[in-house]
């Protein structure tokens, strides 16, 4: 099987070239826009303008300029008439009313399918608790942008399958496990998408020197002050089977992995000559066109 990757930066773009399609495809991934709306609907409203603050103080983003960079990245994929969107989490920074409406009328105006998966914003206020029991509590939220199923979804463009799978808990369920399993027996080309990187022993550096830990799936080296801190638990084993299974020889047709999570764009191989790819934050104005392109 022929894969080759040319990396077009001053366009924001990676181009896969390979014998596996006969149709070029054009994908747009977007990811963590950290969309900050909100209104009276809220009960600790506060509280939210106390975040609304900080991420003016921190980053200079305001909520205004987070809601233009993502209709502005909506419309540029609507001008390169994009196969799909793809979305891999903290679209939101906390699930919101104001936030979900906004969402949903701004996804609305798309001519093509689209995906969204979860962040471990997307689902959480920070005045909450940070568990799965929150997820599961917030998942009815995201239903009318996952076909129903924020734990994993599968769109087929042109023959290529789009997989996306929530593993915003830094973890992989038995069941996700299995849905990914299911969805190589046929061999075609596939892309994975999730919001946190898969563990790279070259991507780690520059992860651990920016966020003062190794925020990435399944990723050795936390100190338990800082695993408790995050609240990252273990590698579940279905986690680690995932992780096999990923950075293994079996699956040649996973031709890349797209993320989120980390704030800074990053290439690394996570098999020879097989590439995950992380984008910079929407709310920078990031973004990365895929075009998978016959040979
Ligand atoms: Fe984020």
């Amino acid at each position: 099987m022929k894969v080759e990757y040319n990396e077009r930066v001053s366009l924001g773009q990676i181009d896969i070239r390979t014998d596996m399609v006969e149709k070029e495809v054009t994908i747009l991934h977007l990811t963590d826009s950290h969309l900050l709306e909100v209104d009276d609907r809220e009960e600790e409203l506060d509280f939210l303008y106390a975040i609304q603050r900080k991420w003016k103080d921190i980053e200079n983003v305001e909520a205004m300029s987070s809601r233009l960079h993502f209709n502005n990245l909506l419309q540029l994929g609507h001008e390169k008439e994009v196969g799909c969107t793809v979305m891999t989490g903290d679209v939101v920074d906390f699930p919101s009313l104001a936030n979900l409406d906004f969402v949903k009328k701004s996804l609305q105006s798309l001519a093509s399918p689209y995906l969204y998966t979860l962040g471990n914003h997307d689902w959480y206020y920070p005045y909450m608790e940070w568990n799965d029991s929150t997820r599961k509590d917030y998942y009815p939220r995201f239903f009318d942008f996952t076909y129903g199923n924020p734990a994993y979804q599968m769109v087929n463009v042109n023959g290529i399958k789009l997989i996306a799978i929530d593993n915003s808990n830094y973890q992989i369920s038995e069941e996700q496990l299995h849905f990914f399993q299911e969805q190589l027996q046929d061999g075609l080309p596939c892309l994975l998408f999730m919001h946190i990187p898969l563990y790279i022993p070259s991507l780690a550096t520059e992860v651990v020197q920016t966020w003062k830990a190794p925020i990435m799936m399944a990723a050795p080296g936390w100190d338990v002050k800082t695993q408790q801190l995050w609240k990252v638990r273990d590698a579940d084993p279905s986690t680690i089977q995932f992780y096999h299974l990923v950075t293994g020889k079996e699956h040649d047709q996973l031709l890349g992995i797209f993320c989120g999570h980390v704030h800074f764009p990053h290439q690394d191989p996570f098999r020879p000559n097989r590439y995950q790819f992380i984008t910079t934050p929407c709310f920078r104005g990031g973004y990365r066109i895929i075009r998978i392109l016959p040979w």
